[in-house]
């Protein structure tokens, strides 16, 4: 039989099962990660493999040492998490993988290795995208949780607000200008000389330090639109760094951390419950490593508490990239109709929804 229609008959058999199994693939940046789900939220294993040490000493990740990193794991992640969680590929009954937003050549060794075995199992192939996964994050904490919501997507390339119209809908409401809030927590971080990633990192010296020593704020934080700017706010802290190492006065990066830390947690807090009042959603969710902020968390919660809404985050292991994410938001995919064919490819800048139109 051509693959095509084994694929079509078992992702039909999928739909039908009532708790089908689901091999999950995310290489999209320096993290190789695989997931085994059952039904929507039983995560049945999940294995990540960091790259965070290959990349430390260059400040940053390099994409070819990711893809070529990403080439030599991927194979023990996968049969990692398939034994984990006691099966074989031929118990699968579908493979999901991330085929974007991302590094490209990253993204191409997780989708050929899922194309591959697709094919070679004859198991329903389908691609997911990743900023979904974060989102989908949300459902594997909270299996109650239904939209429509509004989430708040801050990661290492995106700060989104969305509109989670349908499990696979999306509208955008506002994003950032220029730099994401996690690549500016990186970037101030680097300045700071924490090293990467800068993240959590950061968040531990802030957690010394007072949020209010230095007025720092976000560009559009006053403006009633729900986008962000990130890239201002780390300018200020560049300059206030240079000119207090050319004043030669000792300036306290406890403080400079926390004050950082609160000016984009505010704008980021402000402007999703804004976005979810005004969009009359009752229910505020947060998704991306940014999530895995607990100075954030509390803001959002909250403000979302004294605004009468219902405030979702992910787990701390699902925040930042892991397949089990991808694997829940494959799962809906899946369940809506959606399968990939063996042509599916990398789409590096791939976007999740458009901007409503109003
Ligand atoms: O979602 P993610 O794992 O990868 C991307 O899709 O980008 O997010 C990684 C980003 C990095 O910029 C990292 O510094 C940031 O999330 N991050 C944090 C924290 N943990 C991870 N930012 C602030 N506080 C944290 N605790
Ligand atoms: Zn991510």
């Amino acid at each position: 039989m051509q693959y095509e229609q084994l694929a079509s008959e078992g992702a039909m058999r999928f739909r039908e099962k009532e708790r089908p199994l689901l091999l999950a693939i995310e290489t999209s940046c320096d993290e190789t990660a695989a997931a085994v789900l059952e039904g929507a939220n039983l995560v049945r294993s999940m294995t990540v493999f960091t790259q965070i040490p290959l990349h430390e000493k260059y400040g940053g990740v390099v994409p070819e040492i990711a893809s070529r990193s990403h080439v030599e794991k991927v194979g023990a992640v996968t049969d990692a998490a398939l034994k984990q969680a006691g099966i074989t590929i031929r118990d699968v009954d579908a493979v999901a993988v991330t085929y974007g937003p991302g590094l490209v050549g990253a993204l191409l060794v997780g989708i050929s290795y899922a194309k591959g075995l697709a094919f070679a199992a004859g198991k329903p192939l389908v691609g997911v995208n990743h900023i979904a996964g974060h989102i989908a994050a949300n459902y594997l904490t909270y299996p109650d949780l239904e939209p429509p919501f509004v989430c708040l997507v801050a990661s290492g390339g995106h700060s989104h607000i969305v509109r989670v119209d349908e499990r696979c809908r999306f509208t955008l409401l506002g994003c950032t200008r220029d730099d994401a809030a996690g690549e500016a927590f990186d970037k101030v971080a680097r300045v700071l000389g924490l090293g990467y990633p800068g993240g959590p990192k950061l968040e531990a010296l802030a957690k010394e330090g007072d949020p209010h020593a230095f007025r720092l704020h976000a560009g559009f934080n006053d403006k009633p639109n729900l986008d962000f700017s990130f890239s201002g706010l780390k300018t200020a802290v560049i300059n206030l760094v240079h000119t207090a190492e050319q004043r030669g006065e000792n300036l306290r990066a406890v403080d400079v951390a926390a004050s950082f830390q609160h000016a984009v947690v505010e704008t980021l807090a402000e402007k999703s419950v804004r976005a979810c009042l005004e969009s009359g959603m009752k229910t505020l969710a947060l998704a991306g490593g940014v999530s895995a902020n607990r100075a954030l968390r509390e803001a959002m919660g909250q403000k979302a508490e004294q605004a009468g809404l219902r405030f979702c985050c992910p787990d701390f292991r699902f925040c930042t990239d892991n397949a089990a994410m991808i694997a829940c938001a494959g799962y809906h995919a899946l369940m809506a109709g959606q399968l990939s064919p063996l042509s599916l490819n990398a789409v590096p800048g791939l976007q999740l929804a458009s901007p409503e139109i109003k």
